[in-house]
């Protein structure tokens, strides 16, 4: 019995509520009231809503932490502070424990060790299950996202045991929430062989959208892959807007929430006046410029439902922030024609390898990757009218 229990028990520990995260700053909050004037273009990502414009990068981090509470007032709800987070290794399962105001959730997630490399491991959280490729050099943590925020149904998931059902996170931001339980769990189990510096997160469509978000949410995700999301991930909704007028069937934040708990209980009121939105989605790539970390925006152009023109522009319009830190490398576009929704194409192949090879595995791999069998040609005065700053 004991040594059953030892068994089950490899690791538990505790971290408390109260160790905030390294990388917090104190920025001016943000106004109650923003008076935004419609702008059909994307909204310039270096300038602040104060007025001011970015020009060095010990400016970023107030624009940038701006930008996320943006994304969650609008469109994808509160995240809420970091709970005290316990885990316990059984096997190749590891069960989490969140803890806040006096409640508690736990949920499980099962984690496959690659067959070569050494410990402790890289490591990629799958939303749902993995439809890329994981090399197997790379740990896949499974993660069952619509345990924590529901996919049917508003207000079901331990996100929402914990927090109240009537919270206003969207799922999306509930699915982010779990990805940071799972890396503190990372971090309080060194027995589970898992480098929580080197974790990557990918999903396919909803999960597409949702492993955007994770990993413009959590620094400490090292990079994310997110396939075929299209609009809420690569693509913007002022653009796919456009494509709808055009007369091309495509997702717009107007018909998106309509049945999708994806996103917040108040972005219903925002969705018919998109270009009054001080943000668009080319905003949440920024988050990953500074600190630096790595996104491959994984497409499809065969899809018009995707809205590829807007995948392509809006993601153009997010690696700007990238070209001012001087860091394009650290954002990927590999977008190719099949007619198979999340499948993924030998001639992305290349692409996930480099990214993989230098955000994961620690080499010298180069990432320049801007890919598109589109014939997308950026209009600079349509979307991105700003000049790119060289952030000194
Ligand atoms: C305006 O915003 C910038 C960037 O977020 C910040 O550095 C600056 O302090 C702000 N200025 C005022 C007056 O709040
Ligand atoms: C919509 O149609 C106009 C006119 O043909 C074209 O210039 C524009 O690029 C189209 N917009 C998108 C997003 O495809």
């Amino acid at each position: 019995m004991h040594s059953l229990l030892s068994l089950l028990i490899l690791a538990t520990a505790s971290l408390a509520a109260s160790q905030a995260s390294t990388s917090e700053v104190s920025c001016p909050t943000l106004p109650t009231t923003i008076n935004y004037a419609s702008n059909p273009k994307l909204p310039d990502p270096f300038l602040t809503l104060n007025g001011t414009r970015v020009t060095s990068k010990a400016q970023w981090p107030c624009r940038r932490e701006e930008i996320k509470q943006l994304l969650q007032r609008y469109a994808l709800g509160t995240m809420p502070p970091k709970p005290t987070t316990s885990a316990t290794l059984s096997s190749n399962t590891l069960k989490i424990t969140a803890s806040d105001g006096g409640k508690s959730v736990s949920f499980s997630v099962s984690i496959k060790l690659p067959t070569s490399g050494s410990t402790p491991y890289p490591a990629i959280i799958a939303f749902g299950s993995a439809s890329i490729p994981i090399p197997n050099t790379v740990a896949v943590i499974t993660y069952q996202n619509f345990d924590i925020g529901a996919d049917n149904g508003r207000g079901k998931g331990r996100f929402y045991d914990l927090y109240g059902s009537s919270h206003n996170a969207g799922a999306m931001i509930t699915w982010a929430w779990g990805v940071s339980r799972i890396i503190d769990a990372l971090e309080l189990t060194p027995d589970a062989k898992i480098d929580p510096k080197r974790v990557g997160v990918t999903g396919c469509s909803r999960n597409g959208k949702g492993a955007m978000v994770a990993g413009a949410f959590e620094d400490r995700i090292a990079i994310a892959i997110p396939q075929e999301g299209g609009q809420g991930s690569a693509g913007c909704w002022r653009i796919a807007d456009e494509i709808q007028k055009n007369g091309t069937k495509v997702e717009t934040a107007h018909q998106i929430v309509n049945g999708d708990t994806w996103f917040s209980t108040d972005f219903p009121k925002y969705v018919d006046a998109v270009p009054t939105l001080p943000w668009d989605n080319h905003l949440m790539h920024a988050l990953f410029a500074d600190p630096p970390r790595g996104v491959l925006i994984v497409e499809n152009t065969a899809i018009d439902y995707l809205g590829p023109t807007s995948n392509y522009h809006c993601a153009s319009a997010g690696r700007t922030v990238f070209k001012a830190f001087g860091r394009q490398e650290n954002m990927g576009l590999s977008q190719v024609s099949h007619s198979d929704h999340c499948g993924f194409l030998r001639e992305s192949q290349a692409d996930l390898t480099a990214f993989i090879e230098r955000f994961l595995l620690g080499k010298d791999t180069k990432t320049d990757i801007w890919k598109t069998d589109g014939k997308f040609v950026v209009d600079e005065t349509r979307w991105i009218d700003w000049a790119v700053p060289t952030l000194l």
